[in-house]
């Protein structure tokens, strides 16, 4: 009986405090076996696998297959890198599920490739983020899956271990899942908000070393040019900045569009630097600061901070027929 009425006692207090949920409050007594399964596809950003802006269903368990792929890439005209990649693409695909949803990831190591990977959810509550139970050898697959408790963008990326961490990170090997609260997004004041588009731009730094005479050197495996990447790496001087993995991903027949008076949802990047980021003749008109959808964003910011390994988002209306650069 005592038991009872203390239960009945605290049942009160968090009832009163229903509209200010606190952080620490979930419930995670759920069967995950039971939910419904559902299978994302995933595509080569800056596009987004197909999703509902609001979902009022109950949680589900989303399925997504990441396939490591080592390719040489041509990052400009003149250097190519061995990049380690989720699907081919740099960044690795965006996922996008709702807050309480599991993410349910099928990791694939191909036999023709090199090195071990494997993958860190920094959406994930505990267990390294993955990290620990995903690494594949060539030849292996994992599935493993995780509860999204938290609404907001996370970067995700590769951590097999000691040096291969930022190696791998820096050879590409990094993306990012958008947790949508399941009513959607809101403004400023609170009230629900859509978006006509989203888009998913990621910043990447690349040490790709040189010749004596000042050529990018190239390489037969990514393994071979571990050791001279990671002189550059230690110096802390980067010899590419890019968006999306290679000069011009983003540009000429590439360009992002959108039409006069859409609203049109960004997701940002950068997996191990700082970063700024700024349209040109545009504001962030909302901006959900470090990428959490906990808080509420704030407004019109000309520039915005994405702290290194971490992703944010934020909304810009068209007003005019205009080009903005980044
Ligand atoms: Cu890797």
């Amino acid at each position: 009986m005592v038991v009872a009425l203390l239960l009945s006692a605290c049942n009160s207090i968090i009832s009163s405090n229903k509209n200010k949920t606190s952080v620490f409050d979930e419930s995670s007594s759920e069967n995950a076996d039971n939910l419904e399964h559902v299978k994302e596809t995933l595509v080569t950003p800056p596009f987004l696998p197909k999703f509902n802006q609001v979902d009022t269903g109950a949680p589900k368990i989303v399925e997504v297959r990441l396939v490591v792929q080592e390719k040489l890439l041509q990052v400009d005209p003149d250097a190519k890198i061995w990049a380690l990649t989720y699907n081919g693409s740099v960044p690795g695909p965006l996922i996008v599920v709702h807050q309480n949803d599991y993410v349910q990831v099928t990791i694939v190591n191909p036999k023709t490739n090199t090195l071990t990977h494997n993958i860190d959810f920094h959406a994930a509550t505990g267990g390294l983020g993955g990290g620990s139970i995903s690494v594949v050898s060539p030849g292996q697959q994992v599935t493993f899956r995780f509860k999204a408790i938290k609404p907001g963008v996370f970067v995700y990326h590769c951590a097999p271990g000691g040096i291969m961490v930022p190696l791998h990170v820096v050879s590409g090997m990094n993306g990012a899942i958008m947790v949508l609260p399941r009513k959607g997004l809101t403004d400023e004041n609170g009230n629900p908000i859509t978006f006509d588009k989203a888009y998913y731009v990621a910043e990447q730094d690349y040490y790709i070393p040189k010749d004596k005479d000042g050529n990018y050197k190239e390489y037969k495996t990514p393994g071979e040019g571990f050791f001279d990447m990671m002189g550059v790496l230690k110096t802390l001087t980067l010899s590419h900045i890019v968006f999306n993995g290679s000069v011009g991903s983003l540009t000429g027949k590439n360009a992002l569009t959108a039409n006069v008076g859409d609203k049109v949802l960004f997701v940002t990047s950068e997996a191990n630097r700082d970063t700024r980021i700024h349209l040109i003749g545009g504001h962030a008109d909302l901006l959900w600061q470090g990428g959490s959808f906990s808080n509420k964003p704030v407004t019109n910011y000309e520039t915005w901070s994405v702290v290194g390994g971490s992703a944010v988002v934020m909304i810009y209306k068209f007003r005019e027929p205009e080009h903005i650069y980044i």
